[in-house]
């Protein structure tokens, strides 16, 4: 299937991205993705980076390579509790396409998608005497790499190990396994910079010099539209946390507006609330879900959610000033936040109205352990931590002053949230189980 819109594939050939650029943002995804657990250590960089150079000896068309990269570096994003990731380190498992149709059906709403949505979704078809055919040729390219990806280490002796696999790996041609794949397999073996390549210590860097330098790069618009994806990446991971950066974007945009901000900085604060708790994707849903309390090991792994955010939006060319007002919403002024423990003086301003945006939004929402709290209540809660040096006092006294309007248009924002949420558990339990 063609995409219906590839803005991102003609915007300048050579020199710098003008936007955001694609392959940066998506790399940071897949790194979330893997911090979750060491033996998924750096999966999703491997299957990538094997697919683009199967995708080479194959010869398909450039926009077919782009698909197995960034294919490679998604493909397990739907595979959000801790156990499913681990299942899918096992060669053969059961019902392997539920985390591919979650993938799909996040990930084809963002138009220059829509292709890699397909690629995705059918990652685990085996191919079946050529049963198969009826899915993207490189989702068996995606799904051979995966394989190859699960069987080999690449950590000591990577090139006596490949040789030592292909035995194993052959045995599932054709059952699993398109032939023609296999055979472009055959002619990497005696390329010894790729299995070198798959582990070295600089396969990130590797793997993001596989684009040139102004490929593969977003326009403001259609970053914004991304960000709506990713915000449902990290949300949709919970049925408690649903609608939560919806609610954290609108609030910040809003408070950005009320207390004078430039015009240009409404849209950027709307994304930072849509990404600031994107480091929440390397933390186990099991976690996310718990219904009593956290023990302390598992709030330093929750805590943990601000400095990953961090981590990962901080080195994207273009994100700064995005990256650090999403990372710090957990910072409060009196220097008692995380996971920098800055001070009102040493955070920008508008990191401080993340913060009260989160508060805010968090206070007004179901938790899994405790219902929504009364507006009263997180009136109150509000004034105390503007009082005890928490919270900024101007930016939450301009919310208190709004309270009912911003409360009540949240709340019709998080509604959609809700509804296209309530859509997504149903076809996924209708056509995944
Ligand atoms: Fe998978
Ligand atoms: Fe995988
Ligand atoms: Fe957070």
């Amino acid at each position: 299937m063609e995409d219906r819109k590839v803005t991102y594939l003609v915007q300048g050939n050579r020199g710098s991205c003008h936007g955001i650029p694609l392959l940066g943002f998506v790399l940071c995804l897949a790194e979330m993705a893997d911090f979750v657990d060491h033996r998924l250590f750096e999966h999703h960089l491997k299957v990538a980076y094997l697919a683009f150079r199967l995708g080479e000896v194959l010869r398909l068309s450039e926009r077919s390579l782009w698909n197995l990269l960034l294919g490679g570096l998604l493909h397990d994003i739907g595979a959000f509790s801790y156990q499913e990731r681990l299942d899918a380190l096992h060669f053969e498992f059961h019902n392997p396409h539920r985390h591919a149709f979650v993938a799909y059906t996040l990930l084809r709403d963002f138009d220059p998608f829509v292709s890699l949505a397909e690629v995705i979704r059918f990652h685990h078809v085996p191919w079946e005497e050529g049963r198969g055919r009826g899915v993207p040729f490189e989702s068996h390219v995606v799904h051979f790499a995966d394989r190859v990806s699960i069987v080999c280490s690449f950590r000591e002796d990577p090139l006596g190990e490949i040789w030592e696999k292909e035995p194993f790996l052959r045995s599932f041609v054709p059952r699993l396994f398109h032939p023609e794949i296999f055979e472009a397999f055959r002619k990497l073996l005696s390329r010894d910079y790729v299995w070198l390549d798959l582990a070295s210590s600089h396969l990130r860097r590797i793997v993001h010099d596989l684009v040139p330098p102004g490929k593969l790069c977003l326009n403001t618009e259609d970053f914004l539209r991304f960000c709506r994806i990713i915000a449902h990446l990290i949300d949709f991971r919970s049925a408690f946390t649903a609608t939560h950066s919806a609610g954290v974007a609108y609030v910040a945009r809003r408070l950005g507006e009320l207390t004078g901000l430039p015009r240009g900085k409404h849209e950027l604060l709307f994304a930072a609330g849509l990404l600031h708790d994107l480091g929440k994707i390397a933390i186990p849903v099991e976690i996310l879900e718990k219904p009593g309390p956290l023990t302390e090991k598992e709030m330093r792994i929750m805590k943990s959610h601000a400095y990953y955010t961090f981590a990962a939006l901080s080195w994207i060319q273009n994100l700064k000033d995005i990256a650090l007002w999403a990372s710090e919403h957990h910072e409060r002024c009196n220097g008692r936040g995380y996971p920098f423990g800055r001070t009102k003086e040493e955070l920008l301003f508008e990191s401080r109205v993340m913060a009260v945006a989160d508060v805010f939004t968090a206070l007004s929402e179901d938790r899994p352990y405790r219902p929504a709290l009364r507006p009263q209540r997180v009136r109150e809660i509000l004034e105390d931590m503007a009082a005890s040096g928490g919270l900024d006092t101007d930016i939450v006294a301009m919310l208190l002053d709004h309270f009912d309007e911003i409360r009540a248009s949240c709340r019709e924002v998080q509604e959609q949230s809700a509804l296209e949420y309530a859509a997504f558990r149903q076809e996924i339990v209708r056509f995944a189980g």
